[in-house]
């Protein structure tokens, strides 16, 4: 299976973005990962759509953007008008029916859906709403920060969502390349990793070893 990494932004050095960016960018990554925290949802606070308008206009990326907030529906036109190609919103913010409705609404925009939940969360909440979505992106650390520990409880959760689920696998949080292999096999296709991208010796190197697991 062809294997597409996401470098994760929360874990690069902010005072240098643009060429923490251009460095994953020459390094191979295929998407680039900003994650959105509001301080309610979660216990952190990161950017808002002026970065996310700054960064598309420096990087030919896809832009994944992770909405960790609550009520995300308030600010999705925001993110998509700043040039998100990517949209995640967590199920434990709104409910399926607003997520049929934002789909279908800005599904002509050529965004690509995706639904998260957290480690804690029971696949059961999102089985309703994966016929919406393009992807499922897992948590495999309890939202808000980088640099956690990856909880390898999520892996059944991974095996039971590829048996009922044809779209993109993205997992999220702690990978390196000692647990990408299990991931793999457990059916993700997408890796989100942060520090363990941003914080190697050789870039291109940690991106080729999450990339070469999936052959
Ligand atoms: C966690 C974020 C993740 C995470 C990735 O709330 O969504 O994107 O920070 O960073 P690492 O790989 O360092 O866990
Ligand atoms: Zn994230």
């Amino acid at each position: 299976m062809k294997i597409k990494v996401a470098a994760s932004i929360i874990a690069s050095d902010f005072s240098c973005l643009e060429r923490e960016i251009k460095k994953v960018e020459q390094a191979g990554i295929d998407i680039l990962h900003i994650d959105i925290m509001d301080g309610h949802f979660v216990p952190n606070i990161t950017i808002g759509p002026d970065v996310v308008r700054c960064i598309s206009k420096i990087t030919s990326l896809p832009l994944d953007v992770h909405l960790m907030i609550k009520k995300p529906e308030r600010f999705i036109d925001d993110f998509i008008k700043a040039g998100s190609n990517m949209l995640t919103v967590h199920i434990e913010t709104i409910s399926v029916l607003g997520i049929r409705r934002q789909v279908s609404r800005l599904k002509p925009k050529g965004i690509r859906w995706g639904v998260s939940l957290n480690p804690a969360t029971p696949l059961e909440r999102i089985k309703p709403v994966l016929k919406y979505v393009d992807f499922v992106l897992v948590m495999s650390v309890n939202p808000g920060f980088s640099g956690q520990e990856f909880i390898p409880a999520v892996i059944p959760k991974i095996k039971k969502l590829r048996s009922i689920f044809e779209g993109d696998i993205s997992v999220d949080g702690g990978i390196n390349d000692k647990v990408a292999p299990r991931l793999i096999q457990a059916g993700a296709n997408i890796l989100a990793s942060g520090s363990y991208i941003f914080s190697a010796k050789d870039t291109r190197l940690a991106i080729e070893k999450l990339k070469n697991m999936g052959r």
